[in-house]
């Protein structure tokens, strides 16, 4: 087995993962075939624009040869195969493997007209014990297939430059020579490599990602006290963060985590660990309080306002800068809660207005000029351009920190 560099690679699910994935291949000299089941990703990819929002993305896709197709016989052009569709929760937190494991079936299946060795490669997000469990079933009869486990630790608006430029890469295997095969692809980026079995590899996603979850949620139980106390948890962060075993990274106090992410993965893990008669005590406060932040936000803008009937605006539907994303993004609860409190809501975002109609098409969506009109502010993602607002004169609850907007005329900060 051996893949030269000028080698074709097919990646299946083109979303946030499966494109970064695509693409970043594509700069390192691959020839792409894309597989996915959405025609308009299909058909915007073939005409070189990208159908996510992220930094570099569109610019990088008129730089690669990347051919997105419904067709799975594509494949055949290919001898190794990334996994890169989704695995959302399921109501009980558990993963829904059904994208997954559809998507490797019609791989086994499209493989069979191929001889020779095949490698795929699983860069969904699985919980410990999937793949040898659940994926490596569906290929026992066929001995020319492989499958490897390498996660994804991208950053939704950093996600190109992060596949570039990775901290490190993880290759769980079952078989050393499928292992080699994936090692040689990844020899040119530069950062550790760890090869361990599959469910390792499964494992360390979920540790590093459940591990970032708490950062946050610890920082911002601080947060909330400090703001009893009168205390800046910026200062106390910076304070913190100099300390080499604590560093300064995923200390910043606010609203609290969204995206497809931190919390479908906690979820996930929370519900295999009970699966397995261990109550997650750590993590469970976690996700807790991630769910409670939002919440605190409506409680401060009430001391200030009584929402009912009066117009909120909104700055911020992304669940961070830099991304279209929506997924659990802490302007839904925040949404929610207003609602139920009967204000009008104004809302703005450079970026991901479309998506988050899809989930409130009933609210109103603004220009940033006419949300800044409305009797309170509530800001939700720190994008670039909120920092250049004039809020003098403005009622503001900011859930992230924007240094202007401490010019408003009534100013409440989330922990601070
Ligand atoms: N988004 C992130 O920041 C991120 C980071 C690391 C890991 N992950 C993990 O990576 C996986 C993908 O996440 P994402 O955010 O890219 O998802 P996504 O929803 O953006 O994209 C998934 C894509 O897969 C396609 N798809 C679904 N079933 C398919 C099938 N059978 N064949 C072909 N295509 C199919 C969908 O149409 C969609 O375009 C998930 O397991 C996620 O947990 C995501």
């Amino acid at each position: 087995m051996g893949v030269s560099s000028k080698k074709t690679i097919s990646v299946i699910g083109l979303g946030y993962v499966g494109l970064t994935t695509a693409v970043g291949f594509g700069l390192k000299g691959y020839k792409i075939i894309g597989v996915d089941l959405d025609k308009e990703v299909i058909a915007k990819i073939n005409r070189g624009l990208s159908p996510i929002y992220e930094e570099g993305m569109e610019e990088a896709l008129q730089d690669v040869e990347v051919t997105a197709t419904l067709d799975y016989g594509e494949v055949l052009g290919s001898d190794i195969s990334f996994l890169c569709v989704h695995t959302p929760a399921n109501s009980d937190g558990s993963v829904n493997l059904d994208y997954l494991r559809g998507a490797v079936l019609q791989l086994v299946d499209t493989l069979q007209a191929k001889e020779g060795p095949h490698l795929m490669v699983i860069r969904s997000t699985v919980v410990p014990g999937t793949t040898e469990g659940v994926l490596l079933p569906l290929i026992k009869d066929r001995p020319n297939l492989q499958i490897c486990v390498n996660p994804e630790f991208l950053r939704e608006g950093k996600a190109l430059n992060d596949f570039m430029n990775p901290s490190r890469i993880i290759i769980g295997e079952n078989n050393a020579q499928a292992g080699d095969w994936l090692y040689e692809m990844y020899q040119s980026f530069n950062c550790p490599i760890l090869r361990t079995d599959l469910k390792t590899a499964e494992m360390i996603k979920y540790a590093s990602n459940a591990f970032l979850a708490t950062r946050i949620s610890f920082i911002n139980e601080l947060g909330n006290i400090c703001k009893k106390l009168g205390i800046d948890i910026y200062r106390v962060a910076e304070g913190m963060g100099h300390d080499e075993r604590i560093g300064k990274s995923y200390l910043a106090a606010g609203i609290g985590f969204g995206g497809s992410c931190l919390s479908k993965d906690l979820e996930a893990l929370m519900a295999q660990s009970r699966s397995l008669g261990y109550e997650p005590g750590i993590l469970r406060e976690v996700h807790r309080l991630n769910q409670e932040q939002p919440r605190r936000l409506i409680e401060l803008l009430k001391k200030h306002l009584s929402p009912k009937g009066k117009t909120v605006g909104i700055l911020g539907l992304a669940f961070k800068p830099g991304t279209d994303d929506v997924r659990e993004s802490r302007a839904i609860p925040v949404v929610e809660a207003l609602l139920q409190e009967e204000a009008r809501i104004k809302a703005y975002d450079p970026k991901a207005i479309p998506h988050f109609k899809r989930l409130f098409p009933r609210i109103e969506y603004a220009t940033l000029e006419e949300v800044l009109k409305s009797d309170a502010i509530i800001i939700l993602t720190e994008w670039p351009e909120f920092e250049r607002v004039d809020y003098k004169g403005k009622v503001v609850i900011d859930g992230r920190r924007l240094s202007k907007a401490k010019e408003a005329s009534v100013y409440e900060g989330i922990c601070w």
